[in-house]
């Protein structure tokens, strides 16, 4: 039996008393839901949240001191900043072998540019083959499993919204061939969402506080808070490789990052990224700066313009170094921002419409204008708290393939556009004909698997057709 008494006092102390209003007209089971619902959330830190996003709405700005962040160059040659990717991949490919790394996939999101009805996952995103996102991510892994011959754990991070889709998805597909004990799954939180001029949590239902998932930030709570990096330590696990489920291309696995991050003297082995040169200056991408000696993240949005278009002398853009969403994290680490007495990482907050009943007449609002504060945790916000962190470059059509909007910009068709680009240039390289329009655009589509070729130099001529047709469709 709940103790109504005393939820009522903790809510009534955090001034949110409303959310009890309509209790009395609750059948039991409903009643029961919001208890639990309201008792899961954490209701002693919500005045201080209201106070410090809703009220105050802070703004985001950038340092006023930023430089560009020091980049690990893709040809570790160059005389900028020379490093050794071969004792890299040595050390990463060591720590693989021992069983120290992990995959790690934020899947929580809602996907809403996307516009697609279901686990982001689950949607179409290889090139010719269309298989899921999730059997691309999976893909690498085996192929990565198979090559050092170790077990790579998998976690797998969903929200309450898509968890139980998601694990659907899993055990209707076999885990995506990978053993079934080896894929860990858990929630990433929510937050209260809030109604934008008072700080009362809205309620979406008479039965349920309106809430939102605590953004890709909020895994490194989640992965804490869920027993996850418990389980990852016990399978004695030091490293998690980070990234996100739209990208097709990503190199879940990538030994040369692994070493840069454990092994390179720049790195404290705590989060490392990676980086790909800005398309054009508005190209809507964080960018890594540093600033007061610690690397970070600046929000495209947070960039004065005036530097987002600085270039150098050489003609190329000075803030260059565009995130993809790509990290080595300790697991040292994040137990150190669980260590505290909360969550390490800042929110950012977002006005967003959010469809609710009114808190007197318990009728129904559907927003015409933004009416509600979301909190969101971004977690690139860890890099600053590193002591030294590392950044490489590297090339959009080996690693960034996002979908992220219906169409244009990082859509399915510019994924699979890249997609493409890469398979064709690594066939060209094995002696592959590959035919190209007047633009030099391949004309066809390709897709290569990472458990055909985990990387360029993995092609091999005799595994390869000699000319790919126009108009083609191939997938190897
Ligand atoms: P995005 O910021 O692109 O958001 O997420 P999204 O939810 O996928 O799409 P939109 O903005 O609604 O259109 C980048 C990555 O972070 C994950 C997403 O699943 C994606 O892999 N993510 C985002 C979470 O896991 N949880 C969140 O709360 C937000």
């Amino acid at each position: 039996m709940p103790d109504t008494d005393r939820l009522r006092q903790r809510l009534r102390a955090a001034e949110q008393e409303h959310l009890l209003r309509f209790v009395d007209e609750l059948d039991p089971a409903l009643r029961d839901a919001l208890f639990a619902q309201l008792e899961a959330i954490d209701i002693e830190a919500i005045p201080s949240l209201v106070q410090r996003y809703v009220r105050a709405a802070p703004e985001s700005a950038a340092p006023a001191d930023i430089e560009p962040a020091p980049c690990h160059p893709r040809d570790p040659a160059d005389p900028r900043m020379p490093w050794d990717a071969g004792a890299c991949r040595r050390a990463g490919e060591a720590l693989i072998r021992a069983g120290k790394i992990a995959a790690f996939t934020v899947a929580g999101g809602q996907g809403s540019r996307l516009g697609y009805d279901g686990p982001k996952g689950c949607y179409p995103g290889g090139a010719v083959t269309e298989k899921p996102l999730f059997q691309c991510l999976a893909d690498w892994i085996i192929a990565a499993r198979e090559r050092y011959d170790a077990a790579i754990p998998w976690c797998v991070m969903t929200s309450p919204l898509n968890h139980k889709a998601t694990l659907e998805f899993f055990e209707a597909h076999d885990y995506c061939g990978l053993p079934r004990e080896d894929v860990i799954f858990f929630s990433q939180g929510v937050l209260p969402s809030f109604d934008m001029h008072t700080g009362k949590v809205l309620l979406a239902q008479k039965h349920e506080a309106a809430t939102n998932p605590d953004g890709h930030g909020g895994s490194l709570l989640a992965l804490h808070a869920s027993g996850a990096l418990r389980e990852l330590a016990t399978r004695g696990v030091e490293h998690i490789s980070y990234t996100q489920i739209d990208n097709p291309l990503v190199r879940v696995i990538d030994p040369v990052f692994i070493g840069l991050h454990t092994y390179d003297a720049a790195s404290s082995g705590e989060m490392s990224s990676k980086m790909v040169p800005k398309a054009h200056a508005g190209e809507k991408v964080g960018v890594f700066c540093a600033a007061g000696g610690r690397v970070m993240v600046v929000e495209y949005s947070d960039m004065p313009e005036e530097l987002s278009r600085a270039t150098n002398p050489d003609g190329a853009l000075r803030f260059n170094a565009g995130s993809i969403a790509v990290h080595m994290i300790g697991r040292a680490f994040i137990e150190r921002l669980n260590a505290g007495k909360g969550f390490a990482l800042p929110y950012h907050r977002a006005e967003k419409k959010v469809a609710c009943v009114d808190p007197e007449s318990g009728r129904p609002v559907v927003p015409a204008a933004p009416n509600a504060v979301k909190l969101e945790a971004f977690v690139f916000d860890a890099i600053p708290l590193c002591e030294r962190s590392v950044v490489l470059e590297t090339s959009r059509i080996e690693e960034f393939a996002p979908i992220k909007n219906a169409e244009g910009a990082d859509s399915p068709e510019t994924s699979r556009r890249v997609q493409t680009q890469r398979a064709a240039a690594w066939l060209e390289a094995c002696g592959v004909d590959v035919p190209r329009d007047a633009d030099g655009e391949p004309d066809c589509t390709l897709e290569i698997s990472p458990r055909t070729a985990m990387w360029a130099e993995d092609l091999r001529a005799e595994k390869t057709p000699r000319t790919i047709e126009r108009g083609a469709r191939t997938a190897l």
